[in-house]
């Protein structure tokens, strides 16, 4: 708080008082001294009581208080700038102070400033946000706010994220005073290149300097069913005596999912396989095992060529290739 002038003029003075206002809403209320009127008006202590001194503003708000008993003025401090001013700047209080007898006016400007004491905060420290690694690009993702309890230019004015090559931070036009950030999607996510991204969306003010506020954006990729699932061999190719007992395991196949998510079932079965193929060969769906279903006869058929498919809900396949 600061007395900017007093202006001592004989029949209409004008008092100024200058007040940065930092803002705190908790607490009973305190007074903040603006300075002594007694004082700063030139008259006696006592003179205010026995001149019935008070103060009078045009909005008959109560944040002003004459302490009759030693002169000093006081201001409310629970009000904040924008409870006195609103928006409007420069914040400036017109109020007087009038003694009944003799009758007596005094204009005085009460110019309110808010001081840059806060900086902006997040509610939570992590913001965790699941994406899918197939989402779109240009795909926005709305983020959470800060607070800044300061007003005006000291209130919120920007967000920046952290330099990364996947996302940017865009503000939309509200239309109200407030600013929200909003993530958007600029590289596809790939969950096999990287299953998280870590970024700091930090939050500005408008004071000089700025103050700021950080949180983290925890970004999980999702796993979709992006890659096709492979055989580490094409073709396996088996020799079996034609005595094989039936139910004799002929070969194992197996094929590897390079998505990452392990909770995916791959599971195996004989693709346009003919009659013949199914009558003497069955596959275990879950474990690829081949066995021998029916006998073997070298004299009818010396060769069989088996298609097996896998499928993880995508789908592949290769050939097998057992020979009698
Ligand atoms: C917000 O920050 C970004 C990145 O630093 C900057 O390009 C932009 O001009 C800022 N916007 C405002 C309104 O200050």
């Amino acid at each position: 708080m600061k007395i900017r002038g007093a202006l001592a003029l004989q029949k209409r003075q004008v008092l100024i008082f200058v007040v940065l206002l930092g803002l705190s809403r908790a607490g009973n209320i305190n007074w903040i001294f603006l300075g002594n009127l007694a004082r700063d008006l030139g008259l006696k202590v006592d003179e205010l009581s026995s001149r019935e001194a008070r103060v009078v503003s045009d909005d008959n708000k109560k944040y002003l208080h004459l302490d009759l008993l030693n002169g000093d003025l006081l201001l409310n401090e629970k009000l904040d700038q924008e409870e006195l001013c609103g928006s409007t700047e420069p914040c400036v209080l017109h109020f007087q102070v009038v003694l009944e007898n003799a009758l007596q006016f005094f204009q005085v400007e009460l110019h309110v400033k808010d001081l840059n004491d806060h900086s902006p905060t997040f509610l939570d420290n992590e913001i965790l946000i699941k994406i899918s690694e197939g989402t779109a690009i240009g795909t926005t993702f709305l983020l959470e706010s800060a607070q800044d309890l300061d007003v005006g230019s000291n209130s919120l004015q920007n967000y920046t994220i952290s330099p990364n090559s996947h996302f940017y931070i865009k503000i939309p036009d509200s239309g109200d005073r407030k600013i929200y950030p909003e993530l958007v999607l600029d590289r596809a996510l790939d969950y096999e290149v990287e299953a998280e991204v870590r970024l700091t969306l930090t939050a500005l003010d408008g004071g000089s300097p700025p103050r700021s506020g950080t949180t983290l954006v925890l970004i999980k990729v999702l796993d979709i069913n992006d890659n096709a699932l492979e055989f580490p061999q094409s073709l396996y190719e088996v020799q079996v005596p034609e005595d094989r007992p039936l139910g004799s395991w002929i070969v194992t196949i197996s094929a590897k999912d390079l998505d990452a998510r392990n909770d995916r079932k791959i599971s195996y079965t004989f693709f346009h396989a003919s009659e013949d193929i199914c009558k003497t060969f069955e596959i275990n769906p879950m474990f690829g095992e081949v066995n021998l279903r029916s006998p073997l006869d070298f004299e009818a058929i010396q060769s069989y060529t088996i298609n097996i498919q896998s499928t993880d809900g995508g789908g592949s396949f290769r050939k097998m290739h057992p020979s009698s």
